[in-house]
């Protein structure tokens, strides 16, 4: 376990917890977007979040996932992917945050700006200068989170899933110099 703040703790995900994840993610992703996706985001939860992807995301060596712990009780997760390039981007040793969900009920509380507190002082310690991640544009709460933590834009791209609404399918990514 590593304690972030009086409160709030990450722990590793393991193998033993692919189930206590894809349950969490259930809930989680729906209620923040389902409105992206023309199935509420049903096939995407299950490619993504199936035992055999979550298994694959876990081997990867050079990456950590995390369940996100407010007061003992899982309220979320993120993924850190260490030494994962950016496209176009000049700079070296780049750290990619891959998803960061919290539960609806602990949104605006400050956890994730924790989170992000934690990663940069990590990043910073194993020597990374950039941290980076992929952003949906239609999903405003988090763009302006990244905006307010200091991520600046750098490029975009239009995902091609057949279930996800023609207008909503720009992606964004953004990095922050360390
Ligand atoms: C996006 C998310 C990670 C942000 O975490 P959070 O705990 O809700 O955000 P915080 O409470 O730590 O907010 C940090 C700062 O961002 C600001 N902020 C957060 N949302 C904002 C919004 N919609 N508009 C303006 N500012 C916002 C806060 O005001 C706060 O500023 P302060 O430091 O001056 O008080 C979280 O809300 C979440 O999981 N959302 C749903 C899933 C998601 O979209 N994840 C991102 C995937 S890329």
């Amino acid at each position: 376990m590593i304690s972030i703040t009086q409160n709030i703790a990450l722990r590793k995900i393991t193998e033993q917890d692919v189930d206590v994840l894809s349950n969490l993610m259930s809930i989680i992703y729906p209620a923040a977007y389902s409105f992206l996706w023309a199935d509420n985001g049903v096939w995407y939860i299950n490619e993504q979040y199936s035992k055999a992807n979550i298994l694959k995301e876990l081997k990867q060596e050079k990456a950590n996932y995390y369940f996100v712990l407010v007061n003992d009780e899982i309220v979320g997760n993120f993924r850190v992917v260490w030494n994962e390039p950016l496209k176009n981007q000049q700079i070296l040793n780049l750290v990619k945050l891959h998803r960061l969900y919290l539960h609806k009920n602990l949104q605006g509380k400050g956890v994730g700006k924790a989170i992000m507190n934690w990663l940069e002082k990590e990043a910073l310690l194993k020597n990374y200068k950039a941290i980076w991640l992929d952003a949906m544009d239609a999903k405003q709460q988090a763009f302006e989170f990244y905006k307010k933590l200091g991520y600046q834009y750098h490029t975009h791209v239009f995902l091609s899933f057949k279930l996800l609404k023609k207008d909503v399918r720009k992606m964004s990514q953004l990095y922050k110099l360390l």
